[in-house]
């Protein structure tokens, strides 16, 4: 865990917390680049250089301004650690527009490296390391540690106006708690395994539209007026779609080219209800993480009934608002076949 940014820490005077760069450091990557120029340009291309600008985010945020938010999709913004304490109303903090400073650069270096005025490693500093920054290792920071602060948290409590922010029970994103009853966890492979390859810090997920397709399968058995499709994500360590509820794979049967009046679909997501006092899950049709005994696998049926071809694609934001956002940053068609 970030101690800094761990849940239990809101509420009670998160400043005390700060995360403080050694002395001639500051926050920003520009504290960082001069030296790890390869790291920064792969960091740049990763969506946690994003986090706290780009338009899928961008849009839920302004319809939601929430400071809870802006802690792990821009933690170190301006501002943010002095109002954390409860600040997490609607309209209750204060927006840059557009982001500028800290903001502007999501989740970055000092983020996850920065603690107590050192640097955070999940190695045995070299002698050049120790000479250029203070180096505190973790051996935790090489495994899920380092990633549950942001990648695993429940929902936001509904609370009355002037009471102080809570959190709920239900995991709005489990993905730490799904990925530790995987072979893969069992096998001792990490996140940073599949999504750091030991070194790198381009963070690709399910933005990378090409590691998605080299992950998913999918088989038809053609019957009559329907078609049976089973789809596999062989390895898959979490839960696909993993992380926010909103992802969707789309299993779609068509009659035209574009598929603009779909003949059957299947969404595999996670769907959860509120019950006034929370949210509960009440649907996980995701394809499920591999297990012993438990193949990554889901099978439904679709009616082909006028069909000429099937489609499944991934959908990246919330359906309530993905209307207003250019067709590329809604998703990407995953895989299609003539039926
Ligand atoms: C989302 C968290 C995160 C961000 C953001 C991040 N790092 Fe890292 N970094 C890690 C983790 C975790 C490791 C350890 C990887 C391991 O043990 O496999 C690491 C390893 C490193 C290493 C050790 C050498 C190596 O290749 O493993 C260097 C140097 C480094 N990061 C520099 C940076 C710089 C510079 C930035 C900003 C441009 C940055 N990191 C941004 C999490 C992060
Ligand atoms: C003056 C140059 C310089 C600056 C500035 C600098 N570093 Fe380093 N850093 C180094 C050198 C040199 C190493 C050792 C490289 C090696 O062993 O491969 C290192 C190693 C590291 C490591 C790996 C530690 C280990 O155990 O080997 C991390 C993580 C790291 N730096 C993060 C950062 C972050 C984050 C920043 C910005 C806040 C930063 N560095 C700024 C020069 C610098
Ligand atoms: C400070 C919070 C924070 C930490 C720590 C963090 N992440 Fe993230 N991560 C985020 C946010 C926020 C996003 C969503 C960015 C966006 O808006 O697209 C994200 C996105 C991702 C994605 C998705 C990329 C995509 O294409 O959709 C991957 C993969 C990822 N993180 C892996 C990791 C791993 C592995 C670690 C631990 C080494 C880690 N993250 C640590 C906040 C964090
Ligand atoms: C065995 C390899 C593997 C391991 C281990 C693994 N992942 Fe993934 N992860 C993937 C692949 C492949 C994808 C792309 C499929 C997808 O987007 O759902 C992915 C996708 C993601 C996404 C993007 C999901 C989305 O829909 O936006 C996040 C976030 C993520 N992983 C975080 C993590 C975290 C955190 C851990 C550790 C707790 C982890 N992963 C462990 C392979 C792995
Ligand atoms: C505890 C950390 C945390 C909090 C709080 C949080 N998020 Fe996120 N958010 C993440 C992570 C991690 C991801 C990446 C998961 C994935 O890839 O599915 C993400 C992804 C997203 C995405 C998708 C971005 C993209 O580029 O695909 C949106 C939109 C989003 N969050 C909006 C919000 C809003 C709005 C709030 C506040 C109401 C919020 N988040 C609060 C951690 C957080």
């Amino acid at each position: 865990m970030i101690p800094w940014l761990s849940l239990a820490a809101f509420g009670q005077g998160l400043t005390a917390l700060n995360p403080e760069p050694p002395p001639g450091f500051d926050l920003s990557v520009g504290s960082c680049e001069g030296c790890h120029s390869e790291v920064a340009a792969q960091w740049a291309g990763s969506r946690h250089a994003v986090a706290g600008t780009n338009p899928i985010f961008w849009e839920a945020w302004t319809r939601w301004p929430n400071g809870w938010c802006v802690n792990c999709h821009a933690p170190l913004a301006e501002g943010q650690l002095a109002t954390l304490g409860g600040l997490a109303r609607p309209g209750s903090f204060p927006r840059p527009q557009p982001p500028a400073g800290l903001w502007a650069e999501g989740v970055n270096c000092a983020t996850c490296h920065v603690q107590d005025q050192q640097i955070l490693s999940s190695r045995e500093p070299s002698t050049e390391a120790l000479l250029a920054h203070p180096v505190r290792v973790d051996p935790g920071f090489g495994g899920a540690d380092a990633c549950a602060s942001c990648h695993e948290f429940p929902f936001q409590q509904p609370t009355a106006p002037g009471e102080p922010f809570a959190i709920g029970e239900t995991l709005a994103q489990a993905t730490v708690s799904e990925w530790a009853l995987s072979s893969a966890a069992s096998e001792g492979r990490s996140c940073q395994d599949c999504h750091m390859g030991r070194h790198g810090h381009a963070f690709p997920g399910a933005h990378d539209s090409e590691r998605l397709r080299s992950l998913l399968k999918v088989e038809v058995q053609p019957g009559d007026q329907h078609a049976v499709f089973t789809v596999s994500a062989p390895g898959a360590a979490h839960r696909i779609p993993t992380g926010d509820p909103f992802r969707r794979l789309i299993l779609e049967t068509c009659a035209d080219a574009a598929c603009a009046e779909p003949v059957d679909e299947v969404v595999f997501r996670r769907v959860f209800a509120s019950t006034g006092q929370g949210w509960v899950e009440v649907l996980d049709r995701t394809i499920p993480p591999e297990r012993p005994g438990q193949p990554a696998q889901r099978q439904v049926q679709l009616s082909t009934a006028g069909a000429r071809s099937w489609r499944l694609r991934y959908a990246l934001a919330d359906h309530r608002h993905e209307h207003v956002l250019a067709p590329e940053e809604r998703g990407y068609v995953v895989v299609e076949g003539a039926l």
